[in-house]
């Protein structure tokens, strides 16, 4: 029976490995065949990539130069071409030209394409993986329908400064969060497989170290230590690899003096060297052409030859490659092997999409009207919302609201707000389907409740007309909820700020308020860790609620009405001041290490705590859970080995809730000095109250490797340090153990 079984698999795994082997080899050779067949311009004009923005539309003198190109095989992907018929109509210009090849259409599906989701950040807080998951899938699912192949997402930049308007579109400054939620979503966008209906070409960005520009100033230089780019920034990248993400982009900085769209030794040695990468890379938009601003290269066809030699695959806007590899191919300056190359692997992916059995497998009408209007996609886009939210504080438990018929006064000029909660990058995102703060309440309360409103004051003026009417409102009421923050165009790509705190006037609004002596909820909205020093101190409650997408209103009130307990972890800290940036819970100890004992020579501040405002992993709940009984199965282990520690979580409190418990370790003595803590895994447990479950986390070599001065992948014999806690500020239990 043993035998038949063993049979039975040994044939079924040799007929799935042949067949996978058959279908890698057609792909290989169906590309093959069709490069036989090209030209030099034709190879190269697959390189070039056009934005749709100048070619949509009526056919006029501006856009007739792209379709002729197109015409002509000069273009081998548009982007930012939005819709079924716009996409149908730019495909059939690339089928009037000598051979045929379908154009690949790529867009920024970012946090959704129709249904807007909580930007990434946001979802990042809700540490669900899952739900990420299912975010990046809908968002696939809606775009496929509408003609697109292809995201520029998920960005995976570690982003460690604030100030960076980018810091919205990531996941934060952890690089094992940031790894998990890497694999999430290239899993989510490219479906069970790419060439699925359901699924998008992912795109692994900005390739790299472009969350660390200097100064938090989009756009700038990066100077890095190799140390700390391999143990910090390029992680999601490798983790993204590993998920199967169809491309990478390369970003707009410079890495130690190198322009990234030219770097040798990212693009060659690591992705397509050391990662064996076999997906092919995109420039950012002009950042070919941006190389002759930063003093890289003199003219285009210099920078032409060195983003191609050194790896980068298509030029996005630029007009760099289209321009110019012919003539450095006749001057022997690129070698037509590389070209070669290149056109091979963003050939595989069009034949990998199906793009050359069915040009317009991606347009479909039917299915887009279907994709749009699915009422699961709005149920989850609330789920994911009502998950992103972190409570951040909740004196005397003054949340969850009660209906008992009290007056609450909506203050702030968030309140009302719609288009701000959709956030940056919003695909085709309708204004008609967001539900504001205002109505998310007055749905949920407004039998029970009798709510005021004034905004109090606006984001970017200094216009307080309204303030006194607030006050007044305020005074009149049993309580005050206030919405207040960023407008919701104040990050992302080129929204750098150098103070991150409230714009305009609403600081004085909230303080006006609070003088009245009522109880103060506050409501934060951005995209990014704002700094709050009055607000954090002097208000009864704080939930921040980030750009939480199309059904931010919704979720804001069934958090704030307790039908939904806050379960989110802010993914990124909280600072006290701009001057602590970067700050991040995984720094060192040093020489001179901080103790409250003494305050002489010690790192630190005399001015300002060391300390965050909010720290990383940090989140309240309504409920409280206990951690309690760690257990390690053993207080040793070699290097093949794993240890399994076990506690026992209890929900100690009222409500149901979800906790996020997380592991971080230290290896306290190392060849390279090691952060205080780093985070290894997390578990996200709901309970209801009074239950308890006993959790269990596995420790095995991996979990305790870092690299070294050699820059090898290694773990150290010796000691270490096993916490686990509620946030990276809130250790509950830890333990030591030995690596052998
Ligand atoms: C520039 C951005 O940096 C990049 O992330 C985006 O994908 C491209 N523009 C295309 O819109």
């Amino acid at each position: 029976m043993y035998k038949i079984r063993e049979t039975i698999i040994a044939i079924v795994f040799t007929s799935m490995h042949f067949s996978a082997l058959a279908q890698h080899k057609t792909i290989d050779q169906r590309v093959d065949s069709v490069m036989r067949l090209m030209t030099l311009d034709e190879k190269i004009g697959q390189l070039n990539q056009y934005s749709g923005r100048e070619a949509t539309g009526p056919v006029t003198a501006r856009n007739s130069g792209i379709l002729d190109d197109i015409k002509n095989g000069k273009v081998g992907s548009m982007l930012n071409v939005q819709g079924v018929n716009n996409v149908r109509q730019i495909q059939a210009v690339a089928m009037q030209s000598r051979l045929k090849i379908p154009l690949l259409f790529g867009m920024d599906v970012i946090h959704g394409y129709k249904t807007i989701f909580p930007e990434p950040l946001a979802e990042s807080a809700s540490w669900d993986l899952a739900a990420i998951r299912q975010s990046s899938h809908i968002a696939a699912v809606e775009a496929a329908a509408a003609g697109l192949n292809w995201t520029f997402a998920p960005m995976v930049d570690i982003a460690r400064d604030p100030r960076w308007g980018r810091i919205m579109e990531g996941a934060g400054e952890d690089t094992y969060l940031g790894s998990e939620i890497a694999k999430a979503r290239v899993l989510g966008f490219q479906g069970e497989k790419l060439g699925g209906l359901d699924a998008l070409m992912a795109c692994a960005k900005h390739f790299a170290a472009y969350g660390a520009v200097s100064s938090g100033r989009d756009y700038n230089d990066v100077e890095m230590s190799e140390h700390q780019l391999w143990e910090t920034f390029l992680p999601p990248f490798k983790a993204s690899v590993d998920a199967g993400v169809a491309t990478f982009m390369s970003s707009f900085n410079t890495l130690n003096g190198v322009p990234t769209a030219a770097s040798n030794y990212l693009q060659r040695d690591i992705l397509k060297g050391k990662w064996n990468y076999k997906g092919f890379v995109v420039s950012d938009w002009g950042s070919i052409d941006q190389m002759i601003k930063w003093g890289y290269v003199k003219d285009k066809k210099d920078g032409a030859m060195k983003a191609l030699i050194s790896g980068c695959d298509m030029d996005m806007m630029s007009d760099s490659y289209i321009n110019n590899l012919k003539q450095l191919v006749a001057e022997k300056q690129v070698s037509i092997k590389l070209i070669n190359d290149a056109v091979k692997r963003i050939l595989y992916k069009k034949f990998e999409l199906g793009l050359f059995d069915d040009p317009y497998r991606f347009c479909n009408e039917e299915r887009q009207r279907k994709a749009w209007s699915n009422p699961a996609h709005k149920e989850a886009a609330l789920r994911t919302a009502e998950k992103s939210i972190v409570l951040l504080k909740n004196s005397s438990n003054i949340l969850p609201l009660q209906k008992h018929g009290q007056t609450i006064a909506l203050l702030g000029p968030l309140v009302k707000s719609k288009r701000d909660l959709q956030g940056n990058w919003i695909g085709a995102a309708e204004f008609g389907r967001i539900t504001s703060m205002y109505d998310g309440l007055i749905q949920k309360g407004g039998n029970d409740v009798h709510f005021t409103y004034s905004a109090g004051c606006t984001i970017k003026s200094n216009d307080t007309t309204s303030m006194g009417e607030a006050v007044q409102m305020a005074k009149r009421a049993d309580m005050v909820v206030m919405a207040l923050g960023e407008a919701g165009d104040m990050s992302g790509e080129s929204r750098s700020r150098a103070d991150i705190g409230l714009p305009g006037r609403q600081m004085e609004l909230f303080n006006a308020v609070k003088a009245t002596g009522k109880p103060v909820v506050v409501v934060l909205m951005a995209g990014r860790p704002m700094i709050f020093k009055e607000i954090a101190d002097k208000a009864d409650a704080i939930l921040y609620a980030w750009f939480l997408g199309d059904e931010g209103g919704p979720a804001i009130a069934n958090v704030l009405f307790g039908d939904y307990n806050p379960s989110g972890k802010l993914p990124v800290t909280f600072p006290r001041s701009v001057g602590q940036i970067p700050l991040t819970y995984d720094g060192y100890k040093t020489g001179h290490p901080f103790t409250t004992s003494s305050t002489q020579y010690q790192t630190g501040y005399i001015d300002v705590p060391n300390a965050p405002r909010y720290a990383f992993g940090y989140g309240l709940s309504y409920t409280n859970f206990k951690y309690a009984d760690l257990k390690l199965d053993k207080t040793s282990m070699a290097r093949t080995g794993i240890i399994t520690a076990s506690f026992t979580l209890s929900n100690t409190g009222k409500y149901a809730g979800e906790e996020v418990v997380q592991l971080y370790i230290n290896d306290p003595v190392a060849s390279v000095v090691q952060p205080i803590k780093k985070l290894k895994d997390f578990q996200n447990i709901p309970l209801k109250p009074g239950e308890s479950k006993t959790i269990t986390f596995k420790i095995n070599n991996e979990k305790l490797s870092f690299y070294n001065q050699q820059l090898q992948w290694v773990s150290e014999p010796g000691d270490f340090t096993l916490m686990i806690g509620s946030a990276s500020d809130d250790i509950r239990l830890q333990s030591n153990f030995k690596l052998q």
